[in-house]
């Protein structure tokens, strides 16, 4: 079993958690009921981690945990009426530097084990990982190969060239796409099995999606205080989602 002292490490950089605290404030429970499970590349990078069952899977960067409770709900699935054998179905540890995410995390999922601590120095023994999924938040590729065991799976979701561009263009004069992501298959640890990139058109015709999307956006939160109105009122917004999803293997 993963040991992980619940929120106990401090966060690696004080000023940097902070940063994301304030933007997790705003990441409401209301939003990840609504908003986020309308984003359709949530379900499809977690096939991507194929069968969990008996797994002891890794989010770094998990922020409030929505990740491994889809994985907690589909290993309970099989086991609907019976909540004691959940936890040895599939064991869940998430990791983030948002005091914030992870005591959201740790309170909808108490089977799961969740600590306040970089990704960079992982509160976790070699080796002892199947999969380690990483979406949005900070690579630490030796990190990662560090508590990953031989032929264990990471997954990396990145924002792709175009994720959100219709937003940046109401926000920015001159909107930057998204570089592409890097890739480390050049890193001996590591093995790209394959690039998954998931694209669609979000259309939000609710002021609250509207104002949730914003609130989940950081570069929203950069934005001046006319241009957080100008778009915060919008009655309809049209942008697009690509998120690209790099699957590798630890190497033996
Ligand atoms: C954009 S959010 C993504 C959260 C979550 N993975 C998701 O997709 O909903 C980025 C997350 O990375 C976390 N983060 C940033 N730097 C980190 C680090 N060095 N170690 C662990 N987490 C970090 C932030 O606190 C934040 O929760």
């Amino acid at each position: 079993m993963i040991s992980v002292p619940e929120s106990s490490a401090p966060p690696a950089d004080p000023a940097v958690a902070n940063d994301y605290d304030s933007f997790a404030e705003a990441y409401s429970a209301e939003n990840e009921a609504s908003l986020l499970n309308a984003y359709h590349e949530r379900p499809a990078m977690l096939a991507l981690a194929g069968d969990v069952t008996g797994r002891r899977i890794l989010d770094a960067g998990c922020g409030e945990g929505y990740y491994l409770r889809q994985i907690r709900e589909a290993a309970m699935q099989h086991r609907a009426f019976d909540s004691a054998f959940a936890s040895t179905k599939v064991q869940l540890c998430g990791v983030d530097i948002s005091k914030h995410g992870i005591r959201v995390a740790a309170k909808r999922d108490a089977l799961g084990h969740y600590a306040v601590a970089s990704s960079a120095d992982l509160p976790l023994a070699d080796r002892r990982v199947d999969a380690l999924l990483t979406h949005f938040s900070p690579v630490f590729v030796d990190a990662f190969a560090r508590v990953l065991r031989p032929n264990g799976l990471l997954l990396v979701g990145s924002p792709g060239p175009e994720h959100l561009f219709g937003l940046k263009q109401l926000i920015y004069d001159d909107p930057q796409r998204h570089s592409s992501p890097a890739t480390f298959d050049d890193d001996a640890q590591f093995m790209l099995m394959k690039t998954e990139r998931i694209r669609y058109q979000l259309s939000l015709n609710s002021s609250r999606d509207i104002h949730n999307l914003l609130a989940m956006t950081p570069f929203f939160w950069t934005a001046d205080e006319a241009t957080q109105r100008r778009v915060a009122s919008l009655a309809t917004l049209e942008t697009s989602i690509d998120v690209i999803v790099d699957v590798y293997q630890r190497s033996p």
